[in-house]
């Protein structure tokens, strides 16, 4: 995994932990936009060769937002409207026009996400499972799957140039750094 610049702030698990019914519905969203993500970027020409791979990732995402779903009808949890993070919305926001870079800046943000999940259900895999071993468990199942996202987003983006793609990692991390430690009043994964 790669070196972050700034760790998840010290409020995030407490605030995270006092409600992990919201958490549940926001990781439920955050499945399905991952599996809406890898097939948007099959819309750029850049990606072609590497379609089948995104329809896995989007297959894997859709799985993962089932057994969320499971979860949260097993803990009478309903799956309502997804509030805003205003972390992925500022990492969006600073996505290029046009389309290589449009190509390349998607992939980086895409991967950063998917790194921040992989890194935040590591720390959920431990930092729930007074609360409720089974949900710390399926966290800890998380762990690889996104992980692996993380790696495949960024090679097929270094794939299309690799020092544009470190630029803008470059760029994205220090704007990841800025974003991670500004207080969400929801509690969110991001
Ligand atoms: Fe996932
Ligand atoms: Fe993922």
């Amino acid at each position: 995994m790669l070196l972050w610049r700034e760790k998840i702030p010290d409020f995030w698990l407490p605030h995270v932990r006092s409600d992990l019914g919201s958490v549940l519905n926001d990781h439920a969203h955050l499945e399905r936009k991952a599996a809406t993500s890898a097939l948007n970027l099959e819309k750029y020409p850049e990606l072609w060769e590497h379609v089948s791979e995104l329809n896995a990732i989007a297959i894997e995402e859709l799985q993962h937002f089932e057994l969320v779903l499971r979860l949260m009808r097993e803990r009478g949890v309903p799956f309502t409207v997804p509030k805003k993070s205003p972390w992925i919305s500022g990492m969006m926001q600073e996505v290029r026009k046009g389309r290589r870079g449009q190509c390349i800046d998607h992939l980086v943000v895409c991967a950063l996400i998917e790194g921040r999940s992989c890194e935040k259900f590591q720390v959920l895999a431990e930092g729930v499972r007074d609360l409720d071993p089974k949900l710390a468990d399926f966290y800890a199942s998380l762990v690889e799957s996104e992980g692996n996202h993380y790696a495949t987003y960024l090679i097929m983006a270094r794939h299309i140039d690799l020092p544009e793609t470190e630029e803008r990692l470059d760029y994205f991390l220090n704007l990841d750094a800025q974003l991670i430690g500004r207080p969400n009043p929801n509690p969110m994964l991001h």
